[in-house]
């Protein structure tokens, strides 16, 4: 014990034994002390252990679950991004409420007894759409996005003119909990390396959150990414991962903070996956060995994550080359995407245990599951059928316009058109330019010809006579979150050409299937069909209700996606994601409880894109199904 003591006091009897300055117990204080090469917290040498939720990727329902769970852990700390294009949609419109209310999620987080270590961006990286960035801002296509550009920083400017104003009452010295704000994020990975940016940003978040709060960058733990992300102003920090020889990585953090703390802003307690690669896992000794390293140092430590959680609805983002990440934003961390503690959350807990001094009282055990059983999804209604209930808006244009073009964000836009003369058999359908961003499922009178996608250099074969109509249903897969192609504009970004010819003349339907499935698609049943003979994106609807003499439901659930191919699934009008079970890994769809009914029947509607075992059969009244299991499948085949 004695020696676990003195491992816990070892930044502090050091350096930090008398603190220059003893606040009063009214005041409230954090600081750096470059000095004691620690923080100091109202005066005393104070280090942190936290942990990364993004609020963004939990249920508002089971925030204080999560982070009741990060308390009873041994953190004292939590760290959280801000994504910016969760709150301010469309330019100027604001969401703060539900599960867009950081207040609250602050707020709870204070209560549960844990500081908070706020990353604002504006740009989060984060596996999340276009990192945090809105999509509106390409609508000036020339915007040179996380630079000192005038029409960029405008946006910046006013966004965190309505953010950091939220965020100033719960500054510590303000009586919050939180201690740090992050400015930007590895910025030194990016190409631009602007220092006015980061110097801009500085004086922004200054300007709202004061002269006291102490600001800090994050970069690799190499000295290159540390030349263009670290700014005066700002204390730089650096992260890294298990396998990392701790002492090293520090050591560059001291090329650029001869004094100050030791800090891992990012400690990677597993990995992001991606659609089609195997899942990615972080053996829990090497992550706890990794972590003991560092706490034996006394350096302070984040772990991302701690908690991943889910990207609901479109809001997974892509790595370059193009590769999209999947729903789930499990990432092999100590509590998995349901919340639950794992093995590696217990060993991490008795690693902490060795410096810090544990919660007393019982962890709070994984959140019971449910397996409801099958669902019937039998109403068919296919997309083109459906147009006057799911677009709102289209538009005519010589050539195709992009989503940023044609104001919609995310999810599916329709391209259409008519075949100006007739097109013998074999005539080729390209996409000279790689426009196609990021899958479209092409159409011709109808009827699936194929898929055309991003990055492979493939052709359709498609034939008719003069004023044939072909469809692309152009889906956007996330915007890229990370590197330098962050202006990743959707839909066709560049010409296609049928034969020798350039296409002419598109018509451009948005599609607001959200807004359509949340209102309960009226005026859909005319277009259901019971039979058609070939296969193209479709609607299927089913529902079930939670039996009543069950005690404690509704409980969480996992979708499950056998003989489906690819397509969007909500759940009583909540987008819950993607699936794509033939891609893989991941197979389930995490299904909170939350969002269950138990007085009525819970809905569930599936848009399937490519075409399902059942719905394949040419025979009328097949049913298709979807399955409530009780456990997640993340790791299946690719
Ligand atoms: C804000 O988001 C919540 C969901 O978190 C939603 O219920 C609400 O309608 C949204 N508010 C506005 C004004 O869009
Ligand atoms: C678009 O951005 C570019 C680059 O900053 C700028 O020169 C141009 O004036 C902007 N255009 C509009 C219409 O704002
Ligand atoms: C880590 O790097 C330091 C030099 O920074 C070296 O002295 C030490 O041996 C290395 N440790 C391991 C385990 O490789
Ligand atoms: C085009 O292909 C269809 C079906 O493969 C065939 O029936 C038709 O005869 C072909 N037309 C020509 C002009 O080759
Ligand atoms: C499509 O082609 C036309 C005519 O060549 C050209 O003006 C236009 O810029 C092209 N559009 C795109 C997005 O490349
Ligand atoms: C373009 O398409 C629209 C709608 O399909 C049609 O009404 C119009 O005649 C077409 N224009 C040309 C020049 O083909
Ligand atoms: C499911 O749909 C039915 C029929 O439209 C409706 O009565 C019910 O309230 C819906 N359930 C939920 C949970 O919204």
């Amino acid at each position: 014990m004695a020696f676990q003591v003195l491992r816990f006091v070892h930044c502090i009897i050091c350096i930090c034994l008398l603190p220059t300055w003893v606040p009063t117990s009214a005041e409230r204080s954090f600081s750096i002390d470059y000095n004691g090469d620690c923080f100091l917290k109202d005066g005393e040498p104070f280090r942190y252990v936290s942990g990364s939720i993004h609020y963004s990727r939990v249920p508002q329902p089971y925030w204080k679950d999560r982070l009741m769970k990060m308390y009873m852990a041994g953190l004292n700390t939590i760290q959280t991004y801000v994504p910016w294009n969760f709150h301010e949609k469309s330019p100027g419109i604001y969401n703060f409420t539900g599960d867009h209310s950081l207040s609250s999620f602050l707020q709870l987080a204070g209560d549960v007894g844990l500081l908070v270590i706020l990353r604002p961006g504006p740009y989060i990286c984060a596996e999340w759409d276009m990192g945090g960035l809105p999509h509106w801002l390409l609508k000036n296509s020339s915007i040179a996005l996380r630079t000192s550009d005038e029409g960029y920083m405008m946006a910046v400017q006013r966004w965190m003119g309505v953010l950091l104003p939220v965020v100033k009452p719960f500054l510590y010295q303000n009586g919050g909990p939180i201690i740090t704000v992050q400015v930007e994020n590895e910025y030194g990975s990016y190409f631009a390396c602007d220092h006015s940016y980061m110097r801009s940003l500085v004086q922004l978040f200054r300007l709202h959150l004061g002269p006291d709060v102490v600001l800090f960058t994050t970069d690799g733990a190499g000295a290159s990414y540390l030349k263009c992300g670290t700014i005066q102003g700002a204390y730089a920090t650096v992260d890294f991962g298990p396998g990392v020889n701790v002492s090293s990585a520090f050591a560059v953090q001291r090329s650029v903070e001869p004094h100050g703390p030791r800090v891992n802003s990012e400690y990677y307690t597993g990995w992001l996956d991606h659609w089609g690669v195997s899942h990615s896992t972080i053996p829990k000794g090497v992550v706890a060995q990794g972590l003991d390293q560092i706490l034996d140092l006394g350096a302070n430590v984040n772990m991302y994550m701690f908690e991943g959680g889910t990207n609901f609805g479109y809001w997974n983002g892509a790595n370059q080359p193009f590769s999209p990440q999947p729903t789930s934003y499990d990432y092999d961390a100590p509590l998995s995407e349901a919340g639950d503690p794992t093995d590696k959350y217990h060993l991490l807990r008795s690693t902490i245990g060795k410096y810090l001094k544990l919660p007393q009282g019982p962890i709070l055990p994984a959140t019971p599951k449910f397996a409801y059983g099958y669902v019937i999804l039998k109403t068919k209604v296919s997309l083109l059928d459906a147009l006057d209930v799911l677009s709102p808006y289209y538009r005519h244009s010589p050539f195709p316009l992009t989503f940023e073009q044609m104001n919609q964000g995310h999810g599916f836009l329709l391209y259409s058109t008519r075949f100006p003369h007739a097109y013998p058999n074999g005539t080729l359908l390209t996409s000279p330019f790689d426009g196609i961003h990021d899958r479209a499922y092409v159409m011709v009178n109808g009827v699936t010809q194929g898929i055309l996608e991003r990055y492979s250099s493939g052709t359709l074969k498609v034939s008719g006579p003069l004023d044939t109509r072909l469809d692309l249903l152009v889906e956007n897969m996330g915007r890229i979150n990370y590197g330098n192609h962050l202006n990743d504009f959707k839909g066709l970004t560049s010409n296609l050409t049928l034969g020798m010819n350039v296409i002419k003349n598109w018509t451009m339907y948005i599609l607001d299937l959200d807004s359509a499935v949340a209102s309960g698609l009226i005026g859909l049943e005319k277009h259901i069909t019971t039979f058609r003979a070939t296969f193209s994106p479709t609607f299927y609807f089913g529902s079930f209700t939670i039996p009543e003499e069950i005690p404690y439901l509704p409980m969480d659930s996992f979708l499950k996606f056998t003989g489906w191919t690819k397509g969007q699934v909500w759940l009583n009008g909540f987008n819950l994601g993607r699936y794509w079970p033939v891609k893989g890994p991941q197979e389930t769809l995490f299904v909170p409880a939350s969002l269950l009914a138990t007085k009525v029947a819970n809905n569930i509607t599936l848009l399937e894109l490519e075409g399902a075992k059942c719905s394949t059969i040419m025979k009328q009244g097949t049913d298709c199904s979807v399955e409530l299991v009780d456990r997640p499948i993340l790791n299946g085949p690719v």
